[in-house]
């Protein structure tokens, strides 16, 4: 993986998967490793981000690299009208690796064909978010023990959501059963199951997630994207559609666990967050972990 971009999930092979998410698993166990001292990594955040630029930056500081970059657009060079290539050549020449999100998509792949150096897209508009992909697998393995033979729920907004279209295309690694719950305005775009359909793999579209529920392993629930709808009345229709709370999961199978990639808007009801089930704040944790694997990795520190 030594100085590749990660722009889509499927830039990396499953074994190339699987080695991130052991390598992963080194680093949970021993988080504070000066392995990067000697390196500088960009993060160049042109849409907001919680999780994946402070995790990103935990990661990278627990490994001893330097970190620059900017969290707002606007205090930079694009204010005054500089294209994203400049920026990008001109990011280049001062760190050795470069992790963007931007909100239109494909501009991570675009940045990655003129940087000097390594890209990895934290999230190109509704197009792909690939690390959190890897810390969703991870997620899902150590809490189900495998990748393999599971029914997993995605629910929501599965048109707009770039944390569903990476997974999904990761899972048919795996022969994932797959339940998708969305209204039927946000249902998943016919290219992200292109993937299912060569792969033989059964899936399943609901609107129902009390039918759903008791069928999985994984409930991966997501937020209803309000950024990307163009009428906010068509956002005003759908915001609600789906509510988890604590009484819903009466029914479900012993082992499930519930993700979602965050933030959290209405979607799960804070009861559920005291349910063992909930996993998504530890969720959030490994992502930590998975970058910190990605850093040394694309960084070419370990192999
Ligand atoms: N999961 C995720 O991408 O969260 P942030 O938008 O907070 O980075």
């Amino acid at each position: 993986m030594k100085n590749r971009s990660l722009i889509s999930i499927n830039d990396f092979t499953r074994a190339e998967h699987i080695r991130i998410l052991e390598l992963a698993g080194a680093f949970e166990n021993n988080p504070r490793q000066r392995i990067l001292q000697d390196y500088v990594v960009a993060t160049l955040f042109f849409e907001p981000s919680t999780r994946t630029r402070l995790s990103f930056e935990s990661a990278a500081t627990r490994l001893g690299a330097k970190v620059i970059g900017f969290t707002d657009s606007s205090s930079s060079s694009v204010q005054k009208g500089e294209s994203l290539r400049d920026t990008i050549l001109t990011v280049s020449n001062y760190c050795d690796i470069i992790v963007m999100r931007h909100p239109r998509e494909g501009s991570a792949r675009f940045a990655s064909e003129v940087a000097k150096v390594p890209v990895i897209n934290a999230g190109d508009g509704a197009n792909q978010h690939p690390t959190q992909t890897l810390l969703d697998m991870y997620s899902i393995r150590k809490t189900q023990g495998s990748l393999d033979n599971l029914n997993i729920a995605f629910v929501g907004d599965l048109k707009y959501g770039r944390t569903v279209h990476s997974l999904v295309q990761a899972l048919c690694h795996y022969n994932t059963t797959f339940h998708f719950v969305s209204p039927l305005e946000l249902k998943l775009p016919s290219a992200v199951k292109i993937d299912i359909k060569q792969r033989n793999l059964v899936y399943h579209q609901s609107t129902d997630l009390l039918e759903v529920i008791p069928k999985v392993d994984i409930l991966y629930m997501t937020r209803i994207q309000k950024e990307r709808f163009s009428d906010p009345l068509d956002y005003e229709k759908v915001k609600n559609a789906y509510i988890l709370n604590n009484q819903m999961l009466d029914a479900a199978k012993p082992n499930l666990k519930i993700l979602h990639p965050l933030p959290r808007v209405n979607e799960i009801t804070t009861d559920v967050d005291g349910n063992p089930k909930a996993y998504y704040f530890t969720q959030a944790l490994n992502g930590v972990f998975v970058r910190q694997a990605l850093l040394a990795s694309i960084l070419g520190v370990v192999d």
